[in-house]
């Protein structure tokens, strides 16, 4: 089955769980999702960062462009991976997928560690009550997230898929 790998990333988190699927896919090709220059695949595996709840800017743009595939998806969160958030988050993905009529064979996400820089920001700006405010929950997911995706992840990540595909 010709597949291809196309992943958004912003800090890394992303590629690794990309490079780890690609591992265990025989002849896979495995593209930057803003290199991809064909859709002509049996199966299109897409990899997003999440921001704002959703698949990031590029991976949207992306995912409107593929109609009628097989796909499946993956993504990296700050958010715990067994969390509300998480679940819609593969709902909003899920539905940009279906109003396209693809088809989703599955899934896999994980926590992916957060920008520094952003933690910074949201430190500086918002207070403890605010939606992305520093209270101690927030700290302690923050920390949590700092080290992943880490090798059981990426391990999951490939069982996953080696499941999904019969390998
Ligand atoms: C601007 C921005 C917005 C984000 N929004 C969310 C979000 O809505 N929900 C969430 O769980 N994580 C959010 N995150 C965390 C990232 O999705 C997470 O750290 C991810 O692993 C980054 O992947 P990457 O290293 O491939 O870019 C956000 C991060 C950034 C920088």
């Amino acid at each position: 089955m010709k597949t291809l790998i196309a992943y958004s990333t912003k800090t890394g988190n992303t590629k690794k769980v990309a490079e780890a699927i690609n591992d265990i896919i025989p002849f896979s090709d495995l593209k930057d999702i803003s290199q991809v220059e064909s859709l002509d695949y049996d199966l299109i595996i897409i990899g997003t960062w999440i921001d704002k709840g959703t698949a990031d800017e590029k991976a949207l743009k992306f995912m409107k462009s593929v109609e009628n595939k097989k796909v499946a998806f993956f993504f990296t969160l700050g958010a715990y991976p067994n969390s509300d958030h998480a679940k819609d988050c593969i709902k909003n993905i899920s539905k940009v997928l279906e109003e396209n009529k693809n088809e989703i064979i599955g899934s896999y996400h994980c926590q992916g560690a957060i920008d520094p820089q952003l933690i910074e920001f949201m430190k500086k700006t918002f207070g403890p009550d605010h939606p992305h405010g520093p209270n101690s929950e927030r700290i302690k997911r923050w920390k949590d997230a700092s080290t992943h995706p880490d090798e059981k992840d990426l391990e999951e990540a490939k069982n996953t898929f080696k499941k999904l595909l019969n390998l």
